[in-house]
């Protein structure tokens, strides 16, 4: 590895759902002690820093993103000593930690809430965002819970409203009182001091709403939150001047990372919120939700890159714990070829790549077929439309033993019934899967600066089937070309000498003969 390796720079970006990656005393709950077991996995798969879903106390409405106390460890997932452990032991493997913080509102359990509740002027009560009703009793304008219903939940006995973006159970802080931004900005600070190296900040842009709490404007769209454009409650100015202090807090220890999730923002808008004395990232969605054509793919990482500016550095991910897994949008039942063009791309475009625990092994969605299994309460009022974010969230898949190696007890959600084929012990054992793929793309990209932090250039040749592009790096240059289709297809060499570093070895003329989801990574030699 280089001797000026940056981990969050050059390296891979790993994400955890702690329920669910593995489960150390058999409750059928993934645990922080399971994460600690998995770590050479991580360490051998290439691994630079992991990022923990919500692990904090929490009563589980949004499955710890409503959180009960920002500096404790919730039970189901281990103790305290247990979350040091981890950090020793992650730190033993060259493995960073990054923690998720979700600061935009809390649980209505969490003690500042029950105080805020209880009176007008409790010390706590402007914590959060309460509103009078307007004269009809009704709430104090039109904004919408992302979740469903109304934004807005009354408290008779204090005959006010207060504001929630998500559940009910999810009050939203008031970032515009002191105490509140000081209570916060020291969760870093906690968590720095443990040893953790970075964050992931959920929905940041949604910190501050407008003073006024005017009415968002009226659109078309599908669901009630859809039927207006967000202009006043989230995205607003205030938030730059606190990314400043955050990166000031985050810039007292050394190489620390700091990775928001914008809410309702394109690339521009994400990439105004990264840089030198903002967030080091942030994710873009664009990317990630692109249909399966190189085309678009091309088209959002370019707008993505334009949109940076030079003091910041892009990231890509494909899929996260919000979202239909990356197999399951992209493939035919077990079939993994678009999978491993995917892995790909993920592993050779410009950006820190995001790997959501079970790309590796390209785990699908678990079907959710009854209302009454749903566990994400988001799945309830819109069944059958939306069935929640179950499908993404199930265990990992360890081994062909009983519940894919997880548990051996019936885990909180079920294991995919494809585990028997599909685990990581039958996939380390066959030279073709997707896991080992995933390993040889990563040793590539960590021994080719080009492919860490090289410039993209992009090829523009049958963008309707390849997507290829250079990675450049000082002198070195490397050329990958992704067949995204089932035809074989010909490329033009590039002029010069070049060899392969993944796939067959070019022709010394000619075109190259691209097979049906070929991947193909060729380096210039002198
Ligand atoms: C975004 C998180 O990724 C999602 O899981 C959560 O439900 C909402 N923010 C609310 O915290």
């Amino acid at each position: 590895m280089k001797k000026d390796f940056l981990w969050w720079r050059d390296g891979i970006i790993y994400q955890i759902y702690p329920r669910s990656f593995a489960d150390s005393n058999n409750d059928g709950v993934g645990d922080l002690p399971g994460i600690i077991g998995k770590l050479d996995y991580l360490q051998d798969l290439g691994v630079d820093a992991i990022w923990l879903s919500p692990i904090y106390p929490s009563p589980d409405v949004d499955y710890g993103y409503d959180v009960a106390d920002y500096k404790d460890i919730d039970p189901q997932f281990g103790t305290m000593q247990d979350f040091e452990v981890l950090v020793k032991e992650a730190k033993k493997r060259a493995i960073h930690i990054i923690m998720d913080l979700v600061l935009n509102h809390t649980s209505d359990q969490h003690p500042w809430f029950i105080e805020a509740k209880k009176s007008r002027d409790n010390p706590y009560h402007d914590w959060y965002l309460w509103k009078n009703p307007k004269p009809n009793g009704g709430p104090p304008n039109n904004w919408q819970a992302v979740f469903g219903g109304p934004a807005w939940e009354y408290i008779p006995e204090l005959d006010q409203y207060y504001y929630h973006m998500f559940f009910k159970e999810q009050p939203d802080l008031n970032w515009r009182n002191p105490q509140v931004r000081e209570a916060m900005l020291d969760v870093f600070r906690f968590w720095l001091n443990k040893g953790v190296d970075g964050f992931r900040l959920d929905v940041f842009n949604a910190y501050f709403k407008d003073p006024e709490f005017k009415d968002n404007p009226p659109q078309i769209g599908i669901r009630p939150f859809d039927w207006q454009k967000h202009i006043f409650d989230v995205s607003q100015p205030e938030m730059y001047p606190l990314l400043g202090e955050i990166r000031a807090i985050m810039d007292t220890k050394k190489n620390t990372y700091v990775v928001g999730e914008t809410f309702l923002a394109d690339p521009e808008q994400t990439a105004s919120y990264c840089g030198d004395d903002k967030l080091h990232a942030a994710f873009n969605f664009n990317f990630a939700e692109n249909r399966w054509h190189p085309k678009r793919f091309l088209r959002s990482a370019q707008q993505w890159y334009n949109a940076l500016s030079d003091d910041a550095w892009p990231n890509n991910f494909l899929s996260n714990h919000d979202m239909h897994r990356t197999a399951t949008r992209f493939c035919l039942d077990e079939d993994d070829r678009r999978a491993k063009v995917a892995a790909a791309m993920l592993l050779t475009l410009q950006g820190t790549p995001f790997i959501y625990y079970g790309e590796e092994i390209g785990l699908r969605d678990i079907p959710i077929r009854r209302k009454g299994d749903v566990k994400d309460p988001v799945g309830k009022p819109f069944w059958p439309f939306f069935k929640g974010r179950d499908g993404c969230r199930a265990p990992m898949h360890w081994s062909p033993k009983e519940n894919a190696g997880f548990s051996t007890t019936n885990p909180w959600l079920p294991v995919h019934k494809n585990y028997l084929k599909r685990n990581v012990e039958t996939q380390t054992a066959d030279p073709d899967s997707l896991l080992n793929l995933f390993k040889q793309l990563i040793r590539i990209r960590k021994a080719e600066p080009a492919l860490q932090r090289g410039d993209f250039i992009p090829v523009f040749e049958d963008p309707q089937y390849l997507l290829a592009f250079f990675r450049t790096y000082e002198d070195q240059q490397v050329l990958v070309v992704l067949n995204f289709s089932s035809r074989e297809l010909l490329f033009d060499r590039p002029e010069g000498n070049w060899s392969a570093l993944f796939g067959a070895e070019p022709p010394e003329t000619g075109q190259l003969t691209i097979l049906p989801f070929d991947i193909r990574l060729l380096k210039k030699t002198a």
